[in-house]
């Protein structure tokens, strides 16, 4: 069966515009809380293949949104190479032993952590069994360089210093770090798509860190290396790549991918003159306009001003805020569809 949001991905005619949030499952939702509290807390969450499933689906349910994001995280990936891994409340996610040393880094794994990632592809082949034929299942994954800043910052970090500081000092350390996470990547991505993935996207949260030419070298380079692969395997199944803030380095931007997700600070109208022709775009209403409903409905006005029946998937720029009133998310998602309507 069709899926608009994939007709939509490879830049097909659909009868609207199909949108989804980032971080559409989480804690706006009373239904993800209480799902989240059986659980224990957020890491044993993403390990339970069945409570995963379930929160995966709730926004499908009570939003109407047009495709499905797996529920997981971007960094099991290095805790299943071998780094404890802690959510400390009101912090945000922690590694207790950053990657320091030759001998740290020769100690993570990349076969194993692969085939330690079970329980997501379980989660998958549950969720693609229960989801709407018509409904698309997103996978995804950190593209390596914003892996790579939790495992050598250890937690979130505002300046980047360590990671950055052994971009100039240690090049090849970097490069060697980026090229086993991108190994386990491929592993990753490869598993999620046969376990029923309809497509898969790749956040580059901290894309913005870097200079031009750095970014090109540390980052781009190995996200494209992912989508090549897939491509080259999996050509039905589209890719989204998602370098977040970096709107001063759209003429660089090439490969072999099917979708550019555009972040809220890159005007759309930039987006479309420079890759519209390209790639299918996807995004990118402000997320905290979503506290209005006056600000959701220009948001989307304007947006569809640009893009209306143009190659593009409707979502926010980044993820929705924890204390988002449920009945504008709703709300958002209702004005798209409408708008869109042919
Ligand atoms: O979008 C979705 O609904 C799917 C699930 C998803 C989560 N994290 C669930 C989550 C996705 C796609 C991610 C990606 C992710 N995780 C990114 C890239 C996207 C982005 O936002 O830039 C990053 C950088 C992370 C790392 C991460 N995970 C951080 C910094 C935090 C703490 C911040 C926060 O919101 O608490 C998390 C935790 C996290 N990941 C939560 C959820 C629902 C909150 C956990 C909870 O308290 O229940």
């Amino acid at each position: 069966m069709s899926k608009i949001f994939v007709d939509a991905c490879f830049g097909k005619k659909t009868p609207y515009t199909p949108v989804w949030m980032m971080r559409q499952a989480g804690r706006y939702l009373p239904e993800y809380m209480k799902v989240r509290a059986e659980a224990g807390d957020f890491l044993s969450l993403c390990r339970d293949p069945k409570k995963a499933c379930e929160v995966t689906l709730q926004p499908i349910d009570i939003l109407g949104v047009d495709a499905a994001i797996l529920f997981s995280d971007i960094l099991v990936v290095p805790m299943e190479m071998g780094m404890e891994l802690k959510f400390v409340k009101g912090e945000g996610p922690l590694f207790l032993s950053p990657i320091k040393s030759e001998e740290d880094l020769d100690r993570l794994c990349i076969e194993e952590a692969a085939k330690r990632l079970e329980y997501v592809y379980e989660a998958i082949r549950l969720i693609r069994g229960e989801l709407e034929a018509s409904k698309a299942l997103i996978g995804f994954c950190g593209a390596p360089w914003t892996l790579a800043t939790y495992m050598i910052e250890g937690k979130g970090t505002k300046t980047y210093a360590l990671v950055k500081k052994l971009i100039y000092t240690n090049p090849k350390f970097m490069h060697k770090l980026l090229k086993k996470v991108t190994e386990v990547i491929k592993l990753y991505m490869e598993n999620q798509i046969k376990s029923g993935v309809d497509a898969v996207m790749i956040f580059d949260s901290w894309a913005a860190a870097l200079e031009e030419d750095a970014y090109f070298e540390f980052s781009w380079s190995y996200m494209k290396e992912i989508s090549t692969f897939l491509k080259s395997r999996y050509p039905e199944i589209p890719v989204i790549m998602f370098p977040k803030g970096i709107s001063g380095y759209l003429d660089r931007i090439d490969g072999e991918f099917d979708v550019f997700g555009v972040d809220w600070s890159t005007p759309i109208e930039l987006a479309k003159e420079k890759l519209g022709d390209k790639y299918v775009l996807q995004g990118n209403m402000e997320p905290t306009r979503l506290y209005s409903k006056e600000a959701i409905k220009e948001g989307v006005e304007k947006i569809v001003k640009v893009m209306k029946n143009q190659r593009h998937i409707f979502n926010l720029g980044h993820g929705i805020l924890p204390d988002i009133p449920v009945e504008n998310a709703k709300y958002f998602i209702n004005e798209v569809q409408t708008q869109t309507k042919i």
